[in-house]
């Protein structure tokens, strides 16, 4: 795949696939343009009714045309488009064009379909992340396995604005390779990802991108340190538990003091002693979606070589059940001092993030951002559609909010207030590791919080959001585009 972005003339440009839009309220010129070229196809198919200007109604046309072969004509509704809009317009449009075996050379003549508030730059980043989604493939398991196709991709702009447009792109396949990767890994069975597997992935990157170390933490050093929630929760695995950390500088951030992102990586989360019902529970391979959200972000910030300084911390064990698991009413005591009644062993994220996030504010950087499948109640509150933002500090929280609402990864935040943090209260220790039924995702989140209180911190849970179930089923990737989106725009300000 690569990509091109040129003010071009259509009459004349060579490609054999072209994707254009037809408004409901605007005239556009590219169409029109390219109508002309095919003697009014175009027109003609309108005029019949087999083409749609309705929102993400997409259609293709085949042509006798000597060069251009097919046309993908995409309904983009009334101009300007809202950002949703205009991504389920791109979705639709990229999705066809993913299914065109034959092409090979699409020119995308978008550019003049204006959204609300958005510019040239913002839509071509968008459709990169929207074909590459569409052209992403996880057949690694598959004796079959589809033919890659090769396929170029020429943006056509309107107005002279190639550059903007062009570091956008570069961005935007810097991202969609770190969220390859991101789903790649959550895809990846618990029989194969498992923690020791996570962390020789880290040993990989930092083999092939000199601005990125990995440092493993093994299990003698977890307890040497007194890491007692996270080893609680391997107990009951033969797969030992790694603590990864990763540091990438990049140009000119050398001594800048970094942001930390922290994955929980259950590389499979069978509950432990408190075992979960049986349906469903395969997907339980992809928990440790927050780890693979945070390997895919580094790897998108050494692919475009962002000016930031990030710490990576992965939280890996895999929770299971035998003899020596942890049992429900088991008492440990964390890296931070505090103890912890374990009253539900399924609650395992927050304890091996309690440690991690410890581990991070040791390092005294300047923000901690957790992202964590951490629980059911998040899918409950905010469905498949958003991920749950928790914070101690309410810029930070804005600022990943403004990163969601730039990038399209939806976030939306819920209360983390002491009333809640009541919940977590036990007869026996500091804490309990779980706060009943009401409001799972915030007592979660305050149980967190009890470990980060020397920080600004948030938390993400992706419980929701970092995978679709179903027949389609697998890892989405995200929120690998709002965390990058967020910390690049952390280094302009
Ligand atoms: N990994 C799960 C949360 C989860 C559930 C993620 C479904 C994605 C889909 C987590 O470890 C868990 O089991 N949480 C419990 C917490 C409860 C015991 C307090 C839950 O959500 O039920
Ligand atoms: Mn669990
Ligand atoms: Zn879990």
């Amino acid at each position: 795949m690569s990509y091109r972005v040129e003010k071009a003339d259509i009459s004349t440009f060579d490609a054999d696939t072209w994707v254009v839009a037809l408004s409901e309220n605007t005239p556009l010129k590219a169409t029109d343009a390219l109508n002309e070229r095919l003697g009014g196809l175009i027109a003609a198919q309108q005029e019949a009714g087999n083409l749609s200007a309705k929102a993400g109604e997409v259609r293709t046309l085949y042509t006798t045309d000597p060069t251009i072969k097919r046309v993908i004509v995409v309904g983009a509704g009334e101009l300007p488009q809202t950002p949703d809009g205009c991504r389920k317009m791109l979705a639709a449009a990229s999705g066809k064009l993913a299914l065109e075996k034959a092409a090979r050379h699409a020119a995308v003549a978008l550019a003049e379909v204006c959204t609300e508030n958005r510019d040239a730059a913002w839509q071509a980043s968008q459709w990169v992340t929207a074909l590459e989604a569409s052209r992403y493939r996880f057949d690694h398991f598959k004796s079959q396995k589809e033919e890659a196709r090769e396929l170029d991709c020429t943006l056509i702009l309107t107005e002279n604005e190639a550059d903007a447009v062009s570091e956008a792109v570069v961005q935007a396949e810097a991202v969609a390779r770190g969220m390859a990767l991101t789903r790649d890994l959550a895809n990846t069975p618990g029989n194969i990802c498992n923690p020791i597997y996570l962390a020789e992935q880290a040993q990989d990157m930092a083999r092939t991108y000199s601005t990125l170390k990995t440092q493993i933490l093994d299990q003698d050093e977890m307890e040497a340190l007194g890491m007692g929630a996270l080893l609680a929760v391997a107990r009951g695995s033969v797969n030992p538990p790694r603590l990864i950390v990763m540091t990438y500088t990049g140009p000119g951030a050398e001594g800048q003091s970094p942001d930390i992102i922290v994955g929980k990586g259950i590389t499979f989360d069978s509950g432990g002693i408190s075992l979960k019902p049986g349906e469903a529970m395969d997907e339980m391979k992809y928990d440790m979606g927050g780890a693979a959200s945070v390997f895919g972000t580094l790897k998108a910030l050494c692919e475009m070589n962002a000016p930031v300084h990030v710490v990576g911390i992965i939280a890996a064990a895999e929770n299971m059940p035998d003899g020596n698991a942890t049992r429900p009413g088991d008492i440990v005591t964390t890296l931070s001092g505090q103890t912890v009644e374990i009253l539900n062993t399924d609650a395992e994220g927050r304890l091996v993030l309690c440690d991690a996030l410890t581990y991070a504010q040791q390092l005294k950087p300047r923000s901690i951002v957790d992202i964590a499948t951490l629980t059911g109640a998040c899918i409950i509150a905010l469905g498949h559609v958003a991920t749950g933002i928790l914070a101690n500090d309410d810029t930070l929280a804005a600022e990943l909010l403004e990163a969601a609402r730039t990038t399209g990864d939806k976030a939306w935040q819920l209360p983390l207030w002491d009333e809640y943090d009541e919940q977590l209260k036990s007869p026996f220790a500091d804490m309990a590791n779980i706060g009943g039924r009401p409001a799972g995702t915030i007592t979660a989140a305050c149980f967190l919080s009890r470990f980060t209180r020397e920080v600004k911190w948030a938390h993400l849970d992706i419980a929701g959001t970092a995978w679709v179930s179903g027949k389609d089923k697998g890892a989405t990737g995200r929120p690998v585009p709002l965390l990058t989106r967020w910390l690049l725009n952390r280094a302009q300000s």
